[in-house]
């Protein structure tokens, strides 16, 4: 079945017996250039993609007056608690999400009513797109609209990566919360993640497309990593903020030879990770740039270097994503690829010549099928607007 607004509606009305108050939608994201960088403090560049999670949302019936109930289409599960309890999180997982944001909401002086959602989407769960943060600021959209919250789009993106780093647990920066919140069809955003502040720019032009070729594994080791990353950086960016004292307050401030003067004060992996994030740095400032003049060439040699740095220098890549790039490296018909996301699994993002793609995939695959005995997804990017309201009134009114 296509998962739709319209079928999440369906399910809300089937699964509580009346037709919900209220339909929001949120969308996954991609992200061109500028990975690992939202956490410290730098520009990235995504947009939001068409695929979406909507929520269906309306109060409980009298009876029920202080409980919660929520339905996942996907896992066709049924989660209920009182509200008048401690909101803790469930082994199913997908609840914690909206539990994390019930939680922020409640931490924030909003009181909580009796509640049921019906949730459902068509954002690829585990590509690296984002779905969790989809759901997070869908659920919060929802709930704007129906308890009249008067939240802004930008408390929206705060409250839902806070529900993902106090409840669900991961450390996460703001790129992922912030494009679902306030990208727009067509476009890319610069996000400065350190003012929270952003302009649009645009895509390439129909004559490329960008390709998401999805390994769809997810190694062990992301959570950990991820948080191992974070840490590194904030190490070498406190060493720096120390001898640069006055001068230095966050990465952007840093230049290559400051960090070759720190070289003996960290230790050589801490180092190593920080070299990544200046020279990432610079190359959001380039791709900028190639973006505003069209130059889609060098747009595409900048991503490959963002790979050639997650790889060898970050070191958040794995061999399955590793083989993709090398294989997009030989083909004319790419300009350019790279690891997105978190690392460890998830997709790549290609820039490739629209009228290649299909020849661009098959070589993909056959290599990638050679080495790991299956064919990665490919998913061509469709972008799409920000978290909106569906129902009721103004179908669509964007937030942002
Ligand atoms: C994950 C996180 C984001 C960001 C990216 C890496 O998607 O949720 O905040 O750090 O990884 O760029």
């Amino acid at each position: 079945m296509e998962i739709n607004a319209a079928a999440v509606a369906a399910a809300y009305r089937q699964q509580f017996g009346s037709a919900p108050a209220v339909l929001a939608a949120a969308p996954g994201r991609i992200n061109l250039i500028g990975e690992h960088i939202d956490y410290n403090h730098g520009w990235v560049m995504p947009a939001a993609i068409h695929q979406c999670i909507w929520v269906a949302a309306g109060p409980a019936p009298h009876a029920a007056a202080d409980e919660l109930h929520i339905w996942s289409v996907a896992h066709q599960q049924l989660y209920t608690a009182s509200l008048a309890a401690p909101l803790v999180p469930h082994a199913w997982q997908w609840p914690n999400y909206v539990l994390g944001v019930l939680q922020q909401l409640q931490r924030h002086g909003h009181a909580l009513r009796g509640l049921q959602l019906c949730i459902g989407g068509n954002v690829p769960v585990g590509a690296g797109v984002s779905s969790s943060a989809a759901l997070e600021c869908a659920a919060l959209t929802a709930l704007n609209e129906l308890w009249q919250l008067a939240l802004p789009p930008l408390r929206i993106v705060q409250l839902a990566q806070a529900a993902e780093n106090q409840f669900v647990g991961v450390n996460c920066g703001i790129m992922d919360q912030y494009a679902s919140v306030f990208g727009r069809q067509g476009q890319c955003l610069l996000l400065d993640c350190d003012a929270l502040t952003h302009t649009y720019l645009p895509l390439p032009p129909a004559d490329y497309q960008l390709l998401l070729l999805d390994t769809q594994v997810k190694h062990s080791l992301a959570g950990s990593a991820y948080n191992d990353r974070r840490a590194a950086c904030e190490q070498g960016l406190a060493v720096l903020q120390q001898q640069y004292a006055g001068t230095v307050r966050t990465w952007r401030e840093v230049s290559g030879q400051q960090l070759e003067a720190v070289r003996p004060l960290l230790a050589p992996a801490t180092w190593q990770r920080c070299s990544y994030v200046v020279a990432e740095l610079q190359r959001v400032q380039a791709a900028v740039e190639a973006l505003q003049q069209g130059q889609w060439w060098q747009f595409g040699q900048l991503l490959y270097q963002t790979h050639q740095g997650l790889s060898q220098v970050y070191q958040v890549s794995c061999p399955e994503l590793d083989n993709i790039v090398a294989t997009c490296t030989s083909l004319p018909a790419v300009l350019g690829a790279r690891m997105m996301g978190g690392g460890f699994g998830g997709c790549v993002l290609a820039l490739v010549q629209a009228a290649q793609a299909s020849q661009v995939y098959a070589a993909v695959a056959q290599a990638y099928e050679l080495a790991f005995g299956r064919a990665p997804v490919c998913l061509p990017v469709q972008t799409g607007p920000g978290a909106h309201i569906v129902l009721p009134g103004g179908a669509g009114a964007s937030l942002a």
